[in-house]
């Protein structure tokens, strides 16, 4: 890959393990060094370590140095939209009224290539400036879009997941696509995008409400020939949708088996919400090694649920996931405030399980596993989401070999009252125990949001960099 050659010298927190399977120890999970050097060789880490053993290693190497700053791993947004860049903040319709009153209009624009290049510019900044480097991300049934998307980021060098959207149904005709052009179509761009540079291609049937056995069937034939491919989709997120897509599908018991009847579930799928699936549901996602991008922003703003986190960590089954903003649902790029979200969304679920509003439902264990701590919330956005996405081995933390995407987050910025309430985290000027880094990330989750982001970088190379306003 290439990359900048450099060195990083701060404040580094990573996560190295599932911290849900450390219950009481979290931090065994994470990794903190208070003075830490970070060697980049084109684009790739190369060393990491304390300063003063990692320097020596490397005499010659030009030195950033960054204090008064935590640097995490890029984050990783698991289901985002980039042609809903413009229509975030939608007034008043639940998902199907949404989509049909605000969103296929707009991304039927997507068919016009300067708009699409201008919003893939936008779009691309709006995820930098959010502290994100990787995204999956949806494109529109026009090819146009997802061309304008992968070159975007090709010119980024970023490392990006993503596909042409297919919908043959419940949109304007002149949104949907043919099941036939929508395969002939992707092909064309796996063929043209998959593996090239950092960009990787994801076959994407919308949702089941808008596609057809037919449209099913061209997903089915596009992974059983390119079964390298990731594939992204959206499940369980509303309760009209959920029995809208039995009504489609009437040999199907449940949403999950419209997927597992065409070949789809399994690794490298990835879908959207899962708020409404049942616990088999999530039982055969987690034997399959599939995924659910969690989105907080998005089900809280389109009133879609609160999505059961701690079942889908329930140890004997474990989902793999990630965090989405799902932007435009998600009515904000950055994924801090996605993780507040998901915190509260936590918190309520923990009151539904801690048996003071039903004895019988009660279920401590899971009670507790619906709380997002920093370990936790950090470990979905990192490491936790390169996992669900089969890409733990190239991204998520500062290990040697994975590349050198990762984010500075300044943790007094944002609100007026921000450092002096991170001022009670702290026992000196910045972080001196992990337990002290891990409280000043929960503050910049809980009280914080992109002002935290100071700096973006990808492959080594800064990426971006906050101005004051
Ligand atoms: N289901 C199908 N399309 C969409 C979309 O654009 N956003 C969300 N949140 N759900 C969907
Ligand atoms: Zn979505």
């Amino acid at each position: 890959m290439h990359g900048a050659t450099c060195a990083i010298r701060g404040t580094f927190f990573d996560l190295l393990d599932d911290p849900w399977k450390y219950s009481g120890k979290e931090h065994e999970a994470a990794r903190f060094i208070e003075d830490g050097l970070l060697v980049i060789k084109d684009g790739i880490i190369a060393d990491f370590g304390p300063f003063a053993a990692v320097s020596p290693k490397h005499p010659d190497i030009a030195v950033t140095h960054l204090p008064d700053r935590i640097i995490l791993p890029g984050l990783i947004d698991g289901h985002i939209h980039f042609p809903q860049v413009r229509v975030l903040g939608a007034y008043g319709n639940q998902l199907l009224d949404w989509l049909q009153t605000w969103i296929f209009n707009e991304e039927l624009k997507y068919r016009d290539r300067d708009y699409a290049r201008e919003a893939a510019r936008q779009f691309f900044d709006a995820l930098l400036a959010a502290g994100t480097t990787t995204c999956l991300a949806f494109t529109t049934s026009s090819p146009v879009s997802s061309e304008e998307f992968f070159d975007e980021a090709t010119r980024r060098n970023m490392r990006v997941i993503s596909g042409l959207t297919g919908i043959d149904r419940f949109a304007p005709a002149d949104f949907c696509i043919t099941p036939d052009d929508f395969y002939t179509e992707s092909k064309r761009l796996i063929e043209r995008y998959h593996r090239k540079g950092r960009n990787l291609y994801a076959i994407t049937p919308r949702f089941a409400v808008g596609c057809t056995g037919e449209m099913m069937d061209s997903c089915r034939r596009l992974k059983e020939e390119h079964s390298d491919c990731w594939v992204n989709t959206h499940i369980s997120e509303n309760p009209t949708e959920v029995r809208s897509a039995k009504d489609h599908f009437p040999d199907c018991s449940d949403y999950t088996q419209v997927h597992e009847k065409h070949g789809l579930l399994g690794p490298k799928f990835t879908a959207g919400h899962g708020i409404w699936l049942s616990n088999d549901e999530m039982r055969r996602f987690s034997k399959a090694g599939a995924a659910i991008s969690f989105c907080p922003l998005s089900n809280l703003f389109l009133g879609s649920g609160l999505f059961r986190l701690g079942r889908a960590k329930d140890p004997d089954f474990p989902v793999r996931l990630s965090v989405g903003s799902d932007v435009g649902g998600g009515n904000a790029f950055t994924l801090i405030r996605v993780l507040e979200e998901a915190y509260k969304v936590g918190m309520c679920n923990n009151t539904m399980l801690d048996g003071s509003v039903n004895p019988r439902d009660q279920d401590l264990a899971e009670a507790d596993r619906n709380k997002l701590s920093p370990y936790r919330a950090f470990y979905l956005a990192t490491l936790g989401g390169a996992h669900s996405l089969y890409l733990d081995d190239t991204l998520g933390n500062f290990n040697p070999g994975k590349e050198a995407d990762f984010v500075v987050m300044d943790w007094n910025a944002g609100q007026l009252a921000m450092a002096w309430h991170q001022s009670l985290a702290i026992s000196g000027s910045g972080p001196k125990t992990i337990e002290e880094a891990a409280q000043l990330l929960f503050g910049i989750m809980t009280v914080g949001d992109d002002r935290n982001i100071d700096e973006t970088w990808v492959a080594g190379n800064r990426a971006y960099k906050k101005v004051p306003r």
